[in-house]
């Protein structure tokens, strides 16, 4: 891989601007969620359907197929697990066993990841390089741990080469791991954020190379599959809003004013005590779970844009900051708060103190680098063409993915230091699975509370410190950036733990 030059980046914004003009799809498609774009909204929040476990299992089927729904009041043909978008919310407790048939009606290969969620990599359990072909089907099992965190989680698929594609076509759906100790609340709500680019004629639109190298961005932002849904509350009563970021690019800053916001988790587990707060930022892949103290009047979800960087950042040397792309926030739903008062809930009992690996000795660091730079020949490649090959190269230590490769190699049961870190002018939403992530130093800057994620957002040209456990499971797994368009162009590797 080499770096890009000039001549280079001002080639590349040269086909932005060209498909800018050719069909609106510039680098930072303008989001249409109000009025004027042929999309009608306001209905009553729904939620996909809730399939609990019981005695211990839950056992459903999963069909992954092309689905017709309506969305914002459109036809659309949109592909969807079981005929919904979202697919079905699955509900377990720490010690379950998840088995899921998973049937494959797409017209290219796709697999089931359950994200988040700590369980074995091996086999037929949460194994990133099985592949499952058009007709076929395969048979997982998922058993969580007797002390697995609750929270709330998801699913989707994770065939590489295909990921953003099928996410952005709507394969997605929520699993939510129940609280040990209930938290008191009038309402437990679910809601899958995910964004969605439809043509004239209701089908998935096309996307460019361009949107690709930026990771794309879809035109309308969905609330379980709705746009601008509405909710009613009463005065006083208290919520909690799970909230997934299924968006294959987009990055969420949310914000409701008028009612009190606290947050009570962050991808997995709990805090301790929830805290307020007035907005949260949800990289892809992100979950938040909200308490929302009801008060009397009309609130608005809204999602502000994020500057992630940008390939302009690339070619005009600009700082972070200089590229906030434009726009006003996207309103995702409304919550409308009237009546006589709710019965109070009561207090929200404290929860379980973290675990905080900076009292663990430490066995092994490593850096990952995660870069950006030029693929072959520019004038190789520079079609409109949906494939997976841009110009651009995708890698962490100078490599692009490779599932036949073993990169990292952990010792089962020991705590590493990575560094993550991002010489590239794009932020990277890094994702581990298997094991989550506690964010040690940020920037420059020591995180004294114990933090747990997930997914880790690595800023521009900036990096970032986490410790993991590899506790509990042995075998191969991966960990990439969640700009799906990223990790289907390159930007994964593979870890093992023996
Ligand atoms: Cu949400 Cu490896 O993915
Ligand atoms: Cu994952
Ligand atoms: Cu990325």
């Amino acid at each position: 891989m080499r770096p890009l030059t000039r001549r280079q980046l001002l080639a590349l914004g040269a086909v932005g601007a060209g498909a800018a003009a050719a069909g609106g799809a510039g680098l930072w498609l303008t989001t249409g969620n109000g009025p004027g774009f042929g999309y009608t909204g306001g209905e009553d929040l729904a939620e996909p359907q809730v399939l609990a476990s019981r005695g211990g299992v839950l056992e459903l089927d999963l069909t992954a197929a092309p689905a017709r729904i309506q969305v914002g009041g459109r036809e659309a043909s949109v592909q969807a697990f079981n005929g919904s978008l979202p697919g079905p919310t699955l509900r377990v407790r720490a010690g379950d066993t998840i088995r899921i048939t998973m049937r494959n009606g797409l017209q290219a290969p796709t697999n089931l990841h359950v994200h988040g969620l700590h369980v074995s990599p091996q086999g037929n359990s949460d194994n990133p390089f099985v592949s499952i072909d058009p007709g076929g089907s395969f048979d997982y099992e998922f058993t969580l741990p007797e002390d697995h965190p609750p929270g709330t989680y998801w699913y989707h698929p994770h065939r590489h080469g295909h990921v953003a594609g099928q996410v952005a076509a709507g394969l997605y759906g929520a699993i939510v791991v129940e609280d040990p100790d209930p938290v008191p609340v009038t309402r437990d709500r679910v809601m899958v954020v995910s964004d969605l680019s439809l043509d004239a004629s209701g089908n998935l639109a096309e996307v460019d190379q361009m949107q690709q190298m930026m990771g794309r961005e879809g035109q309308i932002v969905l609330v379980n599959g709705q746009l601008r849904p509405q909710l009613r509350a009463a005065p006083r009563e208290r919520e909690r809003w799970r909230i997934i970021n299924a968006c294959p690019s987009r990055y969420l800053r949310l914000a409701l004013e008028g009612q009190g916001v606290r947050l009570l988790s962050r991808d997995l587990g709990r805090l301790p005590v929830p805290e307020d707060v007035t907005e949260v930022v949800l990289a892809p892949g992100n979950r938040v779970e909200l308490l929302v103290d009801t008060r009397g009047g009309s609130s608005t979800l809204t999602a502000a844009p994020v500057d992630r960087g940008s390939m302009n950042a690339m070619m005009s040397g600009a700082m972070r900051g200089d590229n906030v792309p434009g726009g006003d926030p996207v309103e995702l739903l409304t919550l409308a708060v009237s009546g006589s008062a709710g019965t109070d809930p009561g207090p929200v009992p404290e929860g379980q103190p973290l675990r905080d690996l900076r009292n663990e000795p430490v066995t092994a660091a490593r850096t990952l680098d995660f870069a950006m730079g030029m693929n072959g020949n520019m004038s190789g490649g520079m079609g409109m063409g949906s494939g997976q090959g841009t110009m651009m190269a995708f890698t962490i230590n100078g490599r692009e993915f490779d599932p036949e490769r073993l990169d990292e190699t952990a010792a089962a049961g020991t705590v590493e230091e990575w560094t993550l870190a991002n010489s590239s002018p794009m932020d990277h939403p890094i994702h581990l699975h298997v094991w989550p992530m506690q964010i040690i130093q940020d920037g420059g800057r020591d995180v004294t509370r114990p933090t747990w994620q997930d997914v880790v957002n690595v800023p521009a040209r900036s990096q970032v410190k986490v410790r993991v456990a590899f506790d509990d499971f042995s075998g191969r797994t991966v960990f990439h950036c969640h700009i799906l368009d990223h990790e289907d162009q390159g930007m994964m590797a593979t870890v093992q733990a023996r």
